[in-house]
């Protein structure tokens, strides 16, 4: 008899559970297998979730969210047949889900590859400490913006909605996204900057501050203002700034195929750290490369 029950919801204490199954997978791979947006949907309950016992305890995951699923399984536990029952089970009920596989590891790339998925998007991270940033500066001055206040909500989505038109999750920012984001750790209105032109926000730059890591949230220039540098003036701002609050290593993800914005950071001292790759599965993949759908995840990197 199979001890493996695999069941929907978020029994009491299961939250707790997949957060120590996601710490033990990221001690074992190097990298969280869970995102920013699995991890509200975690807190707040939204979304689907999927639980993978054995012998009672949870040894598997997986959540799915606006086209989108996440999954895991405990290290002592893999190659036994869980990822599949959680993927079966998931993708039975909701076929046509695509797969995030953070940190392009080995085990979810082969997993991907036997039930027939390929990448479809890929996410790069890159990383830059401080002093690699400042050699960049050879002078340049840095130029302080106003931070964000309440007033500028309307303003500020306005250019995020024009900077990231053909982005999938950003260019779809709400204002309760925006409070949602300001109210939890790591973020601070004093860190989110605002380049104004005309009554309008021409660009931003949102850091976010969890030590001894800073990040890069979101640079958003507006293209009626774009190839000026303006671009480069916000994000030193923001780096600045990060710098001032003690942070020794600055990261950010970037779509792989946005050419000006890996070049600007790849010139301000970042390299590749690491991707995350977004997986479809092959039949639903249209001729060209392109998604055969437009489904949008709630991820946001
Ligand atoms: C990817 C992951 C979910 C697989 O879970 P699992 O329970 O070990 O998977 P299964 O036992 O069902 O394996 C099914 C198939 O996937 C492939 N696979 C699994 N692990 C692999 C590995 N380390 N290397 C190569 N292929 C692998 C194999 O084809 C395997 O079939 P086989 O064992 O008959 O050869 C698990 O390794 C994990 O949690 N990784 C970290 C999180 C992650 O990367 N998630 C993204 C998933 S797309």
């Amino acid at each position: 008899m199979s001890a493996l029950e695999v069941a929907y919801g978020l029994p009491p204490g299961a939250a707790a559970d997949i957060s120590r199954l996601a710490a033990d997978c990221t001690g074992a791979d190097g990298v969280d297998p869970l995102n920013e947006a699995a991890r509200l949907g975690l807190a707040t309950g939204t979304g689907t979730h999927l639980l993978a016992r054995w012998d009672g305890r949870v040894v598997g995951y997986a959540t799915s969210d606006g086209g989108v699923a996440q999954l895991l399984v405990a290290p002592a536990y893999r190659r036994q047949g869980i990822g599949t029952a959680l993927l079966r089970t998931l993708t039975g009920d909701t076929p046509g889900l695509d797969l995030w596989a953070f940190g392009g590891l080995e085990p979810a790339a082969g997993f991907a590859q036997k039930y027939g998925y390929a990448p479809v998007r890929e996410l790069r991270q890159m990383a830059a400490t401080v002093p690699a940033w400042q050699a960049t500066l050879a002078g340049r001055p840095i130029e302080s913006f106003p931070a964000y206040t309440p007033a500028a909500l309307d303003a500020l989505l306005t250019c995020n909605a024009r900077a990231f038109a053909t982005h999938p999750e950003q260019g779809a920012m709400t204002a309760a996204d925006v409070q949602q984001r300001l109210a939890s750790p790591g973020f601070d209105p004093a860190g989110l900057f605002l380049a104004w032109a005309d009554g309008k926000v021409a660009g931003f730059h949102w850091t976010k501050w969890e030590p001894p890591v800073g990040e890069v949230y979101v640079l958003g220039v507006d293209p009626a203002a774009a190839g000026r540098g303006l671009g480069r003036r916000l994000l030193d701002a923001g780096l600045a700034y990060l710098a001032a609050q003690g942070a020794t290593t600055v990261r950010l993800w970037v779509e792989a195929d946005n050419f000006p914005a890996t070049t600007l950071y790849a010139t301000s001292g970042f390299s590749v750290v690491g991707r995350d790759l977004r997986y479809r599965e092959l039949g639903r993949i249209a001729p060209g490369g392109q998604p055969a759908d437009q489904r949008r995840s709630e991820e946001d990197q």
